[in-house]
């Protein structure tokens, strides 16, 4: 009998403020058509005023407790993944166990911007093989509009805020790549690149900054890294591509999303697509697209899935997991 830590419950929460494309043509030397053809994406959603990621995260944290059947007390971590915390600290992880009334075991955020989902699913895994947790809430959750500068289009109309949360539980499978639960993982970063990709500010600069990307440049590494990287995980299931019945992409690009689905000789039938609804919500943007797409009928218990992503860094990585 081999340890796997298994899907049970999933959930998501998006702010209720959507913004169109072309709100941003009132303001910007931009228009809809652009940012559709170019991204795919069509509308995102922006935080209220006051509204945190922790906000954000909580209730997606609810959704998928709900989902999972279970309570609060019956998590033994919180693993928050966001570049967006409400606070310098303590973590928004903590700030979820307290509104979600938790009162044992423990909570942290893992910053790896927008491969951070992909990250926290590794490391709640590696809590569940190694018998220091039996259920794990692992989130990803983002308020990017808080760091967008509104005066470069190249950036703000390509981010949105939202959160996705899965529920993670020990189950014993029998060691083969049928059984349900996270089945291989490949993380990855290079920092040579971290020009390419990041936040002009923090707290040892006394600013909160304002993100900067070189967009052609990220595009350029994306669909190599991400195919590569999915291949490395089906490969270390004892997988190939032919097994897969969807792949769960960060959403950042569409073309990006096509390129890499080509790559790996998948058709766009296999893959999960939110990026129109949902702009690029960084770390939230997979569990996102994994509650929307079992909500829509697409995703079933038993399919296989390959989650990947990649962002400032850069940092990238895949997930291969049977629902
Ligand atoms: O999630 C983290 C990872 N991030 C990503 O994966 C993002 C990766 N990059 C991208 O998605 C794309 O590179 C973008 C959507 C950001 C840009 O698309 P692109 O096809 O790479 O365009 P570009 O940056 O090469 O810019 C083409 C032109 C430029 O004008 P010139 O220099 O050719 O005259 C830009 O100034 O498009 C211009 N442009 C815009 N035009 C209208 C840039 N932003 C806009 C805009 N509206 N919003």
């Amino acid at each position: 009998m081999t340890r796997r830590a298994v899907v049970t419950g999933v959930g998501h929460y998006l702010p209720e403020r959507v913004v169109e494309n072309a709100e941003f043509e009132a303001t910007l030397e931009t228009t809809d058509e652009w940012i559709r053809s170019r991204s795919g994406i069509e509308r995102r959603h922006f935080a209220a005023e006051g509204e945190t990621t922790s906000d954000l995260a909580t209730h997606a944290a609810r959704a998928a407790l709900q989902d999972a059947g279970i309570v609060a007390d019956d998590i033994d971590a919180i693993v928050l993944a966001t570049s967006t915390a409400d606070l310098t600290f303590p973590s928004a992880a903590t700030m979820v166990q307290s509104a979600l009334g938790m009162t044992r075991g423990f909570a942290f955020d893992l910053q790896a911007v927008c491969a951070g989902f992909v990250y926290a699913l590794t490391n709640a895994n590696a809590l569940i093989l190694s018998g220091q947790a039996e259920r794990v809430l692992v989130i990803g959750a983002e308020t990017f509009s808080r760091i967008m500068d509104w005066t470069d289009r190249g950036t703000c109309v390509l981010f949105g805020d939202g959160a996705g949360a899965l529920v993670l539980e020990a189950q014993e499978g029998a060691g083969t790549s049928d059984d349900r639960g996270i089945l291989s993982t490949d993380l990855n970063s290079d920092g040579r690149y971290k020009d390419l990709l990041f936040v002009d500010g923090g707290v040892s600069t006394q600013t909160t900054g304002q993100l900067r990307m070189q967009g052609n440049q990220v595009f350029r590494h994306a669909v190599e890294k991400l195919a590569g990287s999915a291949h490395t995980a089906l490969d270390r299931a004892g997988l190939g591509a032919d097994d897969v019945d969807w792949i769960v992409p960060h959403q950042a690009n569409i073309r990006i999303i096509q390129g890499t689905a080509k790559k790996m000789g998948l058709s766009m039938d296999k893959v999960v697509v939110t990026v129109q609804d949902h702009g690029n919500t960084s770390a939230a943007s997979i569990p996102l697209a994994l509650s929307v797409g079992k909500a829509r009928g697409q995703i079933k218990k038993g399919d296989l899935i390959v989650t990947e992503a990649i962002g400032g860094g850069l940092a990238w990585g895949a997930v291969a997991l049977r629902w």
